[in-house]
């Protein structure tokens, strides 16, 4: 774990290490070949930001109990299960700075192993006992895998809206964001009006999680973040900063956009896209909107919680940070 995340979970650590526990203990299995790989895709790296901010949300409510460690770890199974998963449909070799497990293992047992992940997380989402939780993470977990398929209809669409853009990401990464915020307020005993506005704000620290994810696509280094990257423009998956560059101008934009996004693919176009996106200032761009989300987010929870909410605005500001 690198040293800024370190310090944005200083609070929690001894909270984060028996979510760890939890979820060791969920993906323990008696039959050695499963237990190997159900060990490989939990344990190793991963930021934990979903957890992390299910117990940030309930320490920052002054509130925090056992009951956020079991939702925390819930939220972190099904990331898990749908990286497995996503991995399988993206194709993608590495994930966690380590073999995808469809590379290692083909998509065959990938599928299946996605499936075991899910139906654990819920069978532990069951035993927290809380029927508010299994309502929202239960259509959380339907609502991104929509996301994922809208996704899919619009791959090399280049003229997909923005609007579009949005229903993509807040279904496939910000239902899960908002879900988890907005639920480990409700099991710390909120307020109705606390737990919307911090459903609201993990929805937008979610929203900014994913531009900053896209813009990492582009700018990132592999070893850093840990994964592939550059595939969205192979992969024919619009991003807001390809989006902003689309709408700047005029023609010729719009051409390069069209051609990169065309079934057959042209790395030359690929690579000059990605060239204007950095020197043209349009990750730069995409960055700013991502700090108005999470600006908006912050704003909806100091109005409805009548004060400064110090984590809140370190998690908000690490996501807007990491690695630009
Ligand atoms: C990856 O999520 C998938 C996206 C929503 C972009 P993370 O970047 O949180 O992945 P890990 O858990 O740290 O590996
Ligand atoms: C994020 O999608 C995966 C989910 C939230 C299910 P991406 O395909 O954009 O994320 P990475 O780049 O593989 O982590
Ligand atoms: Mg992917
Ligand atoms: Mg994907």
């Amino acid at each position: 774990m690198n040293a800024a995340l370190a310090k944005l979970y200083q609070s929690i650590a001894p909270r984060l290490a028996a979510v760890e526990q939890e979820i060791a203990e969920t993906l323990a299995c008696p039959q050695p070949e499963i237990a190997s790989l159900l060990e490989v895709s939990g344990r190793y790296g991963g930021k934990r930001m979903r957890p992390a901010l299910v117990l940030l949300v309930a320490s920052e409510l002054g509130c925090v109990d056992a009951r956020h460690e079991r939702l925390a770890a819930v939220t972190e199974l099904i990331h898990l299960a749908t990286l497995v998963h996503d991995d399988v449909i993206d194709e993608a070799d590495m994930r966690r700075n380590v073999s995808t497990v469809n590379a290692a293992h083909g998509n065959y047992e990938a599928v299946l192993l996605g499936d075991i992940i899910f139906a654990r997380a819920i069978h532990l989402l069951a035993k927290l006992g809380d029927r508010r939780s299994l309502l929202v993470l239960t259509r959380a977990v339907s609502t991104l895998c929509e996301g994922e398929i809208l996704q899919n209809r619009h791959r090399r669409d280049p003229d997909l809206s923005e609007a579009t853009y949005y229903s993509v990401i807040g279904g496939k990464t910000a239902e899960l964001y908002a879900a988890g915020a907005g639920l480990a307020a409700h099991v710390a005993g909120a307020n109705e009006g606390v737990v919307e506005a911090f459903s609201l704000f993990g929805e937008k620290l979610g929203l900014a999680f994913q531009i900053i994810d896209d813009c990492l696509d582009v700018t990132g280094d592999e070893r850093e973040v840990g994964k592939s990257l550059g595939t969205d423009l192979r992969n024919g998956k619009m991003t807001l900063p390809v989006i902003l560059f689309r709408e700047s101008g005029a023609a010729a934009e719009r051409a390069l956009v069209r051609k990169v996004f065309s079934d057959a693919v042209d790395p030359a176009a690929a690579g000059s896209l990605r060239e204007l996106l950095v020197e043209k200032g349009f990750i730069r761009a995409a960055a700013r909107v991502a700090a108005a989300h999470v600006e908006e987010g912050l704003e909806a929870l100091r109005r409805a919680v009548g004060r400064p909410l110090p984590a809140m605005e370190a998690i908000g500001q690490y996501v807007l940070e990491r690695s630009l």
